[in-house]
């Protein structure tokens, strides 16, 4: 078995709303090891979205332990949260959130631009990861001369050109129809299966967590 990537201890987290303490998640412990397709499920409100962000090192948690690749993503202040952010993790988002003004090729560089690659580096490394994704002949296109399924591709060779550690997905087909999320999906496979890439995605699809290698369900803050 792989050494573990992601280890989570007693995690809880609860936010608070006026003088009210809401309770989110309670008690996870979970590994993950490097190189999983890891899918979340469960009902809505039950903390899939929340446990991600808390992976992501987006969010703080109330108490408990997270190590990613070794580090305590917890502990980390602000500014070594930004920079670890910026190396590890690659976000897909449900509504892609690509840069409207700015061109496919151009939306993909932009994780680059706080690199010390060069101009001429960050825009072949752009290209590549649109070809990738098998949007060689789609590069100066705009976000809105894209399809749905396209314009996640867009945003999965954004996720993936900095070469991150973990890719985190929180619905990734959800706005797709069948045929765009079967890509995304085959797409989000292939980069697991032939770059090794860690992957967790939430998913209210159990079409697409069953291309995932492992399905966990949260129940009320609680994994089952
Ligand atoms: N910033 C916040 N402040 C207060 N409460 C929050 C905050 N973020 C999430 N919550 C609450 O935490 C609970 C879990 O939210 P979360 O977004 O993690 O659920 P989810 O499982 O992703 O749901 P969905 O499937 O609808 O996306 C919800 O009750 C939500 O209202
Ligand atoms: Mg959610």
């Amino acid at each position: 078995m792989a050494a573990p990537l992601i280890e989570i201890q007693n995690l809880f987290k609860s936010y608070r709303r006026d003088s009210l303490e809401i309770p989110v998640l309670r008690d996870i412990s979970l590994t993950i090891p490097k190189g999983a397709f890891l899918a979340f499920m469960g009902p809505s409100g039950s903390g899939k979205t929340t446990l991600l962000n808390l992976i992501a090192g987006i969010d703080k948690p109330t108490s408990g332990k997270i190590i990613v690749a070794g580090t305590d993503v917890a502990a980390l202040d602000e500014t070594d949260l930004a920079r670890w952010r910026s190396v590890h993790i690659g976000f897909i988002f449900q509504f892609y959130n690509l840069i409207p003004v700015l061109t496919a090729l151009e939306n993909v560089e932009l994780p680059l631009l706080l690199s010390p690659l060069s101009k001429r580096e960050r825009r072949a490394h752009a290209e590549l990861a649109l070809k990738i994704v098998g949007l060689a002949d789609r590069m100066d296109h705009y976000p809105r001369q894209l399809s749905g399924g396209q314009e996640q591709r867009v945003a999965i060779a954004r996720a993936v050109v900095t070469d991150p550690t973990i890719l985190v997905a929180d619905e990734p087909t959800g706005d797709l129809d069948k045929v765009s999320a079967d890509e995304v999906l085959g797409l989000m496979e292939q980069l697991n299966r032939e770059t090794k890439k860690t992957i967790l995605m939430v998913t209210h699809d159990p079409r697409a967590a069953e291309r995932a290698g492992c399905i966990r369900h949260l129940e009320k803050g609680e994994l089952a």
